[in-house]
């Protein structure tokens, strides 16, 4: 069972709504997403026009889904929830598409996970807000351009590599979003605390915040896992002594890295000397599919600089087999760089 992993867990789901910021005030951290935001709402309040179509880009957890909710309430608009792979036909779209109303925000998730038809249909509606419809088959079928109203498309993606350039030059505004600093996730271990009532000084969401993978929904999620265990084990308070023991039972270290990290990065290790190995070949090795690594519990890995990308395959770093415990054999290493 995972504790720390950034993608959202079916029990996640109704807890984030209550915890999450509804104005850019209270959104933690991102202050260069934060601060353009902010100009992006009062310009296109004073021209009276809904916002220019924006994409978030960055890893799970990071506030994507929040600040479309967020921009939604900022802009007085109404939401339109999907996601790319909900989207399964061309004519789901159009159905989206035509029930909108002026100014509403369409909020697409995974948006690179979309089907290149449906994408191609996209194209005109974000840019002249029309959409073509074919009607009839074969010789006799023809198009009618139907308008649709003006309408702002908030798309969010793990993964920017897999945008395709048509369709991200059609974005007016692109943020990406980083992992959070130690202070930022200590604020929303606060924050959050405060809403759920739960009793946590300085100590407990300091230590909360370290083991928190610098991810705003593994600090929430560690926030109640700890939560019970002060209920249980100690009087509800969330203290540093608290916290420590809670997070060994649960056996995520101090960095947030849990069993499936540590398999990961003892795989490489172990089995193919420190690397450069291939995604797909650890992918088999630890058997998780190839998205989830490179997805879930690559970016943290890579964050922390226990692992590196290279040109012939992922290398496990010196810093990694400190944090194990290995002995680094520098010799064999250095020449493989
Ligand atoms: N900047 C932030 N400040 C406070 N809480 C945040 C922030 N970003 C995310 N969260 C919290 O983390 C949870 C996950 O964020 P979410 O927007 O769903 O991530 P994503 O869509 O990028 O996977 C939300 O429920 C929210 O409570
Ligand atoms: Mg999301």
């Amino acid at each position: 069972m995972s504790f720390t992993t950034p993608k959202e867990k079916s029990d996640d789901r109704k807890i984030e709504q209550t915890l999450r910021p509804k104005s850019l005030l209270e959104f933690v951290g991102q202050d260069k997403a934060k601060k353009n935001l902010d100009i992006s709402i009062e310009a296109a309040q004073k021209r009276k026009e809904p916002l220019e179509h924006l994409l978030f880009h960055g890893g799970s957890g990071l506030g994507k889904t929040t600040l479309a909710h967020l921009l939604a309430n900022e802009m007085r608009a109404n939401i339109r929830i999907t996601s790319g792979p909900a989207i399964e036909k061309v004519g789901d779209l159009g159905a989206i598409l035509t029930n909108l109303e002026e100014g509403d925000i369409l909020f697409i998730d995974e948006i690179h996970r979309l089907n290149k038809l449906i994408e191609e249909v996209l194209y005109p509606a974000m840019e002249d807000f029309v959409l073509d419809i074919i009607i009839g088959k074969g010789p006799s079928a023809r198009t009618i351009r139907l308008d649709i109203p003006k309408f702002t498309l908030i798309g969010a993606t793990t993964r920017m590599g897999l945008i395709s350039s048509p369709l991200l030059n059609r974005f007016g505004i692109v943020h990406r979003l980083d992992f959070y600093s130690n202070d930022e996730i200590q604020k929303i271990v606060k924050r959050s605390g405060k809403i759920l009532d739960v009793m946590i000084n300085s100590e407990g969401a300091g230590k909360i915040a370290q083991s928190s993978r610098q991810t705003p929904r593994v600090a929430n999620r560690l926030i109640r896992r700890v939560r019970d265990y002060a209920q249980v084990k100690g009087d509800g308070i969330i203290t540093e002594e608290i916290a420590e023991e809670a997070l060994r039972e649960l056996e995520v270290d101090h960095l947030g890295l849990e069993e499936a990290d540590r398999k990961i990065l003892k795989t490489i290790i172990e089995k193919f000397n420190g690397g450069p190995v291939g995604l797909g070949t650890i992918s088999s090795a630890v058997s998780e599919e190839k998205d989830t690594l490179e997805d879930v519990y690559e970016p943290y890995l890579v964050k922390l600089g226990f692992i590196a990308r290279t040109p012939r395959g992922r290398i496990a770093t010196k810093l990694a087999y400190e944090h194990l415990g290995i002995k680094y054999p520098e010799k064999e290493q250095s020449s493989l760089l």
